[in-house]
């Protein structure tokens, strides 16, 4: 009996439901932080580097999100894509790149993997030009720190820090 290939749907609801890599990370060597105003929706990176073969790569990478199902499960599995790259193999990727695992994403969701890539580039590369749809915002200890009892967002809050 053959099985049925879940649908993008599918395969976004699961990773969004169990994602990797998802908290602070106390000891990150960068932290990049973005925001869409035509959606509202936030994300925050942390990054940690180590020394591979004589160069530095990353060791793993978290983040936290105000954002839909498919932003967390486009930073889900770009968390685990960017292991082992440089910043500048990070960077290379695109939106499009980086939720590949998930399958080829509706044209309405595309910015949401546009909003993992920006924030990967927030925090390997604060200095570059961003869209002008996407919001960098200043790093404080939590994602939280960015919300006021005014927005009208839903949070989440996390188990525990990754470490
Ligand atoms: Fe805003 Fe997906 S709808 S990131």
């Amino acid at each position: 009996m053959s099985e049925t290939k879940p649908t993008l749907t599918q395969t976004i609801e699961e990773a969004a439901r169990h994602p990797k890599n998802l908290g602070e990370m106390e000891s990150a060597d960068a932290v990049g932080t973005v925001g869409r105003s035509d959606c509202g929706d936030m994300l925050r990176m942390w990054v940690k580097f180590k020394e591979e073969a004589g160069r530095k790569v990353i060791d793993r990478a978290s983040f936290q999100t105000f954002g839909c199902q498919t932003a967390i499960a486009v930073a889900s599995v770009a968390t685990e894509m960017i292991r082992g790259k440089t910043a500048a193999e990070a960077l290379s990727l695109s939106g499009e790149q980086l939720s590949a695992p998930l399958g080829p994403l509706p044209p309405m969701k595309i910015h949401c993997a546009q909003l993992v890539e920006d924030a990967l580039r927030s925090a390997l590369d604060p200095v570059a030009s961003q869209p002008s749809s996407v919001h960098p915002v200043p790093s404080g200890p939590t994602l939280v720190d960015h919300v006021t009892p005014s927005n009208k967002v839903k949070i989440t809050f996390l188990t525990k820090p990754v470490s």
